[in-house]
């Protein structure tokens, strides 16, 4: 299994707030904003950079930028809650979208929308908190293909190892950055211990 568990004190803690089911949403939302902000930090590691010159109040020296765009898409609904947090610390981004429901009885995913930026060479990261059967982030990532992106990963919270699986086989080329791996999904394809509906605790619906 190819998984890369981003396991930091500071997330930990606050993954813990997130799955305790008396948080309220305003404290979700707040909380999976900075769990974001954080995660985006070691699933950016790699980001291509090239050198430019920069002159200090002492002398000129080298320094970098990042070459080439970055391209965040957050999987509707839930993967909205990652944004602030994302572009707070990437604020020159641009952001596609894409929509997926998980039909609550087959569990498959069904696209409603998709809208993407235009340059297709850039650094892209899908993200949605939670990767549970891998249906809906196989599902985007295939038609995310086919309109012509590169360079993909997947950032979620939380991910089921029957996720992580079949996500690794249908794309093998498509890191996937988490804070937590857990233990399995029961009969409704929820994951245990998880948090629930990621989308129902940001939006504060049921
Ligand atoms: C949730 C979640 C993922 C998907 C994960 O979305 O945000 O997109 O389920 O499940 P899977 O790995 O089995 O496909 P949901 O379809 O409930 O929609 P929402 O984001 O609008 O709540
Ligand atoms: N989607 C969620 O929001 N939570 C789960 O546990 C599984 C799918």
């Amino acid at each position: 299994m190819q998984i890369n568990v981003v396991n930091h004190p500071l997330l930990q803690a606050k993954m813990t707030i997130l799955r305790d089911k008396d948080t309220k949403s305003v404290t979700f939302r707040h909380i999976i904003s900075e769990v974001a902000a954080l995660l985006t930090f070691e699933t950016t590691r790699d980001l291509p950079v090239e050198e430019v010159k920069v002159t200090t109040p002492l002398c000129e020296t080298t320094g970098c930028r990042i070459k080439g765009s970055v391209t965040v898409v957050p999987i509707l609904r839930a993967g909205l809650g990652f944004m602030e947090g994302v572009l707070s610390v990437i604020p020159e981004a641009n952001v596609g979208h894409i929509g997926m429901s998980r039909n609550e009885e087959t569990l498959l995913p069904m696209e409603y929308y998709c809208k993407l930026p235009a340059d297709m060479d850039a650094y892209t990261i899908v993200v949605d908190p939670m990767l549970a059967t891998g249906g809906s982030a196989i599902a985007a990532i295939d038609q995310l293909k086919k309109r012509g992106m590169k360079n993909l990963r997947f950032m979620c919270l939380v991910a089921a190892p029957e996720g992580v699986e079949k996500l690794n086989a249908a794309h093998p080329d498509v890191p996937i950055y988490t804070v937590v791996l857990d233990d399995h999904l029961n009969e409704h394809g929820y994951i245990v211990p998880g948090l629930g509906d990621a989308g129902d605790r940001i939006f504060g619906t049921v």
